[in-house]
């Protein structure tokens, strides 16, 4: 394989990293394996393959070389030493937890998840002797207080669905490090490597719902974890091979190679119409509240600045009025769509308490900073006087 000095900027290892098309008959663009084994010479080798004495692939549930031209690009981007494809990103997470978590561990989370991880809590792993402990993560006092000896997971969102409340990622692994035996693992889905690295603040493992930005075109589901390479393997052969089996297929895995190369590109679009919109919202007479990390006013603005290097593509906001403002104001939008999901080029609006958050009961919601009223913006990569022109006469609705 082309040797792709680490040193090539993000952009650059986004399209070139780990591929030689003079290795590969010139093509320019790798090839898709689509095989689902591979034919071993001897039946010696296939014996060794299964006892873990030889690398080459076998079955595709374990290892591919669409697979793994994805896996080494996500790594180089995430600054990681290995990654692991997924179908989707609950199978990344559920594979993590799955993989590390066991009857009479511990895990504490962050106050508000997004809503399948939330089930996957509450439902999955901690009805098999998993304690599940929420804090309020951006109170550092309250996380140390909570850490007990059988903590080992450390798991949050930054920013967290939906109510874009950071974390100090720095901060936190540096507390779960004074710990023997304690990971911290981040869902770095909203910002993705471009804007916030968070192996290089200290934290062990990233997982991704690569369904989202990293893909960036709505047309596939996909996740990713990326690791050291002890960790990822323990993930690869336990919780994608034996525990999930949920593995990407060539086909979406060379999809969402081709959205990692226009990532940068899209993130800064992203971001600038989002700012641009937030400020807006800010200032219109019908908004009740705007959380986005870019605007002055943003609780927690300074560490924003510190943390991610834009302020993401991301907007929660409220309606003077509530819920019954929000939901008229989502079915006045002409050019946003109402629909769930985040991180395609269309600029999506929906509702978490009644969509992607209705996992939680409403008490849940309320006692997890989940509003009623709050309405999710994903912006998308559209022209920002359009994009503005929508919510302009969306809002004269609700006025
Ligand atoms: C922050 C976050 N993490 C994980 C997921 C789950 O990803 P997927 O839908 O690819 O399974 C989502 C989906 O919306 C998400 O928003």
């Amino acid at each position: 394989m082309k040797d792709i000095k680490s040193d090539f900027g993000f952009s650059t290892r986004a399209i070139h990293h780990g591929y030689d098309p003079l290795e590969n008959g010139g093509a320019l663009i790798a090839p898709i394996y689509l095989t689902t084994t591979f034919a071993f010479p001897t039946a010696e080798y296939g014996a060794s393959c299964f006892a873990g004495e030889e690398s080459g692939h076998f079955y595709t549930r374990i290892s591919n070389p669409t697979l793994a031209l994805l896996e080494s690009r996500m790594a180089s981007l995430e600054n990681g030493e290995a990654a692991v494809a997924f179908s989707s990103g609950m199978g990344a997470i559920a594979a993590t937890f799955w993989t590390l978590l066991r009857p009479g561990d511990e895990i504490i989370v962050n106050r508000t998840l997004y809503g399948c991880t939330f089930a996957l809590l509450h439902h999955g792993i901690g009805e098999f002797g998993v304690e599940v402990k929420h804090v309020d993560m951006s109170d550092l006092a309250e996380l140390e207080a909570a850490i007990s000896p059988a903590t080992r997971m450390i798991y949050f969102e930054s920013p967290a669905n939906p109510s874009m409340q950071l974390m100090d990622i720095n901060a936190v692994a540096s507390i779960a490090h004074d710990h023997d035996d304690l990971l911290v693992v981040i869902d770095n889905t909203y910002c993705t490597p471009y804007l916030q690295r968070p192996l290089e603040m200290g934290a062990d493992i990233v997982v991704h719902s690569a369904t989202k930005y990293l893909s960036g075109h709505g047309d596939i589901t996909a996740g990713i974890v990326v690791a050291s390479q002890a960790l990822a393997d323990r993930i690869r052969l336990q919780g994608r091979k034996d525990l999930t089996g949920a593995v990407l297929s060539p086909q979406d895995a060379n999809l969402l190679m081709r959205g990692l190369k226009t990532l940068a590109l899209r993130m800064d679009r992203h971001c600038s119409n989002a700012l641009a919109i937030a400020q807006y919202l800010e200032r219109h007479p019908a908004v009740e509240s705007v959380t986005y990390p870019g605007l002055p006013s943003f609780a927690q603005y300074t560490l924003a600045s510190r943390q991610m290097k834009q302020s993401g593509g991301m907007i929660a906001f409220e309606l003077k009025g509530g819920l019954e403002t929000g939901r008229h104001f989502m079915n006045a939008l002409q050019l946003f769509s109402r629909a769930v999901s985040l991180g395609s080029a269309e600029s999506l609006a929906q509702h978490p308490a009644s969509m992607t958050h209705s996992t939680y009961t409403r008490e849940e919601r309320a006692r997890h900073g989940i509003s009623e009223g709050l309405v999710r913006l994903s912006i998308g990569l559209e022209d920002i006087d359009d994009l503005l022109a929508d919510i302009t006469q969306a809002l004269k609705t609700c006025i």
